[in-house]
């Protein structure tokens, strides 16, 4: 059965969600369901079909699909209603491009600043990765991971710039993840920008920083380049 053909219920689960609940839940669903491309590209979520689907009212549903469109998960289409976004892939490359910029002015204010507690936190992540096969968690763990870095960076609008960036970048992880055929990443390139940032090496974890990223980016053009519709 193609992802297509599969109905809201057996890709969200159907089961009632407390009020109070439905708003958080409902987006959490949604926003793994498209990351992880259960939900494919242009498919419509209508907010009655998704209320009648948990048994709340709209409101809450309205919400979510508010929050998601600002996540830039979703689309508003004009008679459609919200559409699950277009995958792009000048958009990862664009992506990549404007992390490589920012990222690397968040090591400079951030490395000198770091502590033995701010090190210890980013290889436990490190770690956690190594172990993990589902991409939602991936894809959190190193948001997570690079965020741990960058986290004494004076410019704390920076750092809101850079997550967003790197939530964007989660709904291209999973043709990282499938086009290296292994299931999950390596870590060499996190290791190395640990490493560089125990040393309070600016300059090299910049380095590294920038090969990350731009692998990352030339993967999934290629891998994208060979998907007729995604
Ligand atoms: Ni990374």
């Amino acid at each position: 059965m193609t992802e297509k053909s599969r109905s809201l219920s057996e890709i969200l689960g159907s089961e009632q969600i407390p009020p109070h609940l439905a708003r958080s839940v409902i987006e959490e669903r949604l926003r793994n369901a498209i990351l992880d491309g259960r939900l494919a590209p242009g498919r419509a979520l209508r907010q009655q079909e998704l209320a009648t689907l948990f048994g709340v009212s709209r409101m809450p549903v309205r919400e979510a699909l508010r929050q998601l469109e600002a996540q830039s998960l979703l689309q508003v289409v004009a008679h459609k209603g919200a559409v699950v976004a277009p995958l792009i892939g000048e958009d990862a490359v664009d992506t990549y491009a404007l992390r490589v910029i920012l990222e690397s002015e968040a090591l400079r204010q951030s490395i000198p600043l770091l502590e033995a507690d701010d090190i210890a936190l980013a290889r436990s992540y490190i770690k956690q990765l190594e172990n993990e096969t589902r991409h939602a968690e991936i894809g959190r763990l190193n948001r997570l991971f690079h965020m741990s870095l960058y986290s004494k960076a004076s410019n704390k609008k920076l750092l809101r710039l850079i997550e967003i960036e790197l939530n964007e970048e989660e709904r291209f992880l999973r043709f990282h993840l499938s086009s290296m055929g292994l299931g999950k990443l390596t870590q060499d390139d996190h290791n190395g920008l640990v490493d560089a940032a125990n040393d309070k090496s600016v300059e090299e974890a910049i380095k590294v920083l920038e090969r990350h990223l731009n692998t990352a980016a030339k993967t999934i053009k290629a891998y994208l380049s060979t998907q007729p519709e995604v």
